[in-house]
């Protein structure tokens, strides 16, 4: 899965799941001349004729069974909508009918389905990413380099505060781990991106806060060792009501000379210290270096990097043989809450 070929355009695209978030990829998907939607399955064909009336998308065919829509269509690329439970058979079922694959997060249910649908990718030749749009915001890159531009001196410490409060209904009230697993992978993920560091252990406690409207494990509290010995803080909360952080965390980084802060939105802040002297010694605010604005953001900036990866050959952001680092830390944090040990990260 290193290199690939470059493909022809455009692309024969079926979407799989036609649910809440296919309006995060459409209205951008299907504005691109290179995407050309075939086919719609879902096991609630109503479900993919509202898709297909919403977006336009009259030459789509509907249809429930993956694999026949495929076949009948000559489908190269599948886009993964279902649910997390369903990701495995669909992502097999596409890279066993011959096409490339960009599905939601998270991965897999487990690390042993994470890395069958790997091997299934690697042997098929064809390529699998996935979705962390959390990556794709201009002031997630802009926090980034901040540190690597050495702004604060070499990293120490991260933390990320998570504090919401969705009433969604649907399948995460009665999901087990519904927060480590639906939800932390983005910011679990975030924090790989932003310390350019891998997981190296965990220690978790998950809870459900009493008055909770989900069934389980609602909130989570992690320390993850990473490499380089930078200790990743993780406080979340989906049953958290008032004074909410933005749904890509409020952080903190910690490094050798200063600290900086993100709010997740707008504002990055960065402290560093200037004097050599003194209790506690002189700093000095800095300006956050500029980078260069996204062309896409969010849903549509993994999505580009995906179909301009596929017509260079090259290999995209999210690929999944990276992207099973991040769902690593949250089957790892998942065994540790369980446990109520520490638990090494193994992917
Ligand atoms: N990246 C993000 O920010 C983000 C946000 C929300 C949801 N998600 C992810 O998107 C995925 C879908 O979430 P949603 O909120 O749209 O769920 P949803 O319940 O609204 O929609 C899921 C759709 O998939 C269909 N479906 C289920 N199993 C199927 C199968 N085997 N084959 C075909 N169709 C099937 C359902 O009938 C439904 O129409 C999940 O993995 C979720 O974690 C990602």
């Amino acid at each position: 899965m290193e290199t690939l070929p470059a493909s022809p355009t455009p692309f024969r695209v079926v979407l799989a799941g036609c649910g809440g978030i296919t309006r995060s990829w459409l209205s951008h998907a299907a504005q691109r001349t290179d995407l050309d939607f075939v086919g719609l399955v879902d096991l609630l064909p109503e479900n993919a004729a509202k898709v297909q009336a919403q977006f336009g998308l009259s030459n789509a065919r509907i249809g429930t069974d993956l694999a026949e829509m495929i076949d009948a269509t000559n489908a190269d690329v599948v886009f993964d909508c279902t649910i997390p439970a369903a990701h495995k058979t669909v992502v097999l079922t596409a890279l066993a009918h011959g096409c490339h694959v960009l599905g939601e997060k998270p991965l897999a249910e487990s690390m042993a389905d994470a890395r069958e649908m790997l091997a299934a990718a690697q042997a098929s030749g064809k390529s699998y990413a996935v979705i962390q749009n959390r990556r794709y915001l201009d002031n997630i890159v802009r926090f980034r380099e901040v540190i690597r531009a050495g702004q604060i001196g070499p990293l120490t410490t991260l933390n990320a505060d998570f504090y919401l409060a969705p009433h969604f209904g649907g399948f995460r009230d009665a999901m087990e781990h519904v927060l480590l697993l639906d939800m932390a992978i983005h910011s679990f993920d975030q924090a790989r991106y932003i310390a350019d560091a891998d997981p190296v252990s965990v220690y978790c406690h998950e809870w459900n806060p009493t008055g909770s409207w989900y069934a389980y494990g609602a909130s989570a509290q992690c320390i993850f060792e990473m490499t380089n010995g930078l200790v990743f803080n993780y406080r979340g909360s989906w049953c958290a009501e008032g004074l909410q952080t933005a749904w890509a965390c409020a952080w903190r980084a910690i490094g050798q000379k200063g600290t900086a802060r993100w709010d997740g939105e707008d504002e990055i802040q960065v402290a560093a210290v200037v004097g050599s002297e003194g209790f506690l010694r002189e700093t000095a605010q800095l300006d956050p270096p500029v980078t260069p604005a996204l062309e896409f953001t969010n849903h549509a900036g993994v999505i580009n990097e995906f179909i301009e990866s596929l017509k260079s050959g090259r290999v995209p952001q999210t690929v999944c043989t990276d992207n099973i680092k991040s769902l690593a830390m949250v089957h790892a944090a998942i065994e540790s809450a369980e446990s109520g040990r520490k638990v090494m990260v193994g992917f």
